[in-house]
């Protein structure tokens, strides 16, 4: 199948929105590939952190990019493990300083140029959830169905602080809540590919809803989206 007959259902959204876990959730259902496109970026921004780059030196971050090399370890009933030039990096990708850092690197054209391809790679059959902030607007802008998450800020804080102690980090709720307006007010008004819906995107707000709910409603537009499949 040519890559690009290959369907794509996008989800984009701001962070803690809820799009990693439904995405990952749709993709199982789907059996359907996944693309967490902010772990490309997290990976590049920790990549460039090894190797002592400075946050405006675009030209040294945009080749830190492009070699960055990534590579997901499914995990049945758990994340991958994710793989940063080699070394299992996944606690430290999810992180608020390496999510600062890839908030900060995501904003420069030339790191977002960098990327794409690796993006498109991921486009394989039977075909493609796709998790980030452009996915429906600059990488795969002839997605079959996209999706738009939004949820209030302070949810948002509030499932990443759950989120993060899980994981065993600790975190303080008002630090993350000033955070997570901080990089979306950053995300959203970035010249080059700003979080925002695409035109022809559904609109889903997640505030109060429970993650099983979402994740059947994005089922539902999907069946109608690829009625064969
Ligand atoms: O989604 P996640 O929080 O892992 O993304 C980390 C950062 O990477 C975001 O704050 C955003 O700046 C950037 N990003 C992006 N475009 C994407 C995915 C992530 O700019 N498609």
């Amino acid at each position: 199948m040519h890559p690009n007959r290959v369907p794509v259902l996008t989800i984009d959204g701001p962070s803690g929105s809820g799009k990693g876990t439904i995405s990952r959730a749709v993709a199982e259902r789907l059996g359907w590939h996944f693309l967490d496109s902010g772990a490309l970026y997290r990976a590049a921004g920790l990549a460039a952190s090894w190797a002592e780059i400075a946050l405006d030196d675009a030209d040294a971050l945009a080749r830190c990019a492009r070699d960055v090399e990534v590579r997901f370890e499914d995990r049945p009933g758990d994340d991958p493990l994710v793989y940063v030039n080699g070394v299992e990096s996944s606690a430290e990708l999810r992180t608020e300083t390496c999510g600062a850092t890839a908030s900060a690197i995501a904003a420069l054209p030339a790191v977002r140029a960098a990327l794409v391809d690796k993006q498109r790679d991921f486009r394989r059959p039977p075909g493609l959830v796709a998790d980030g902030r452009d996915m429906g607007t600059v990488i795969f802008p002839d997605a079959g169905l996209k999706v738009f998450l939004t949820a209030s800020a302070e949810e948002r804080a509030e499932r990443r602080h759950k989120q993060l102690k899980q994981k065993g980090l600790e975190v303080n709720m008002p630090a993350l809540l000033r955070d997570i307006l901080a990089r979306d007010a950053r995300d959203a008004q970035r010249p080059v590919a700003p979080t925002r819906p695409a035109d022809d995107a559904v609109l889903l707000d997640t505030t109060g809803t429970p993650i099983d709910a979402v994740v059947s409603k994005v089922l539902a537009l999907a069946a109608t989206a690829w009625p064969t499949r």
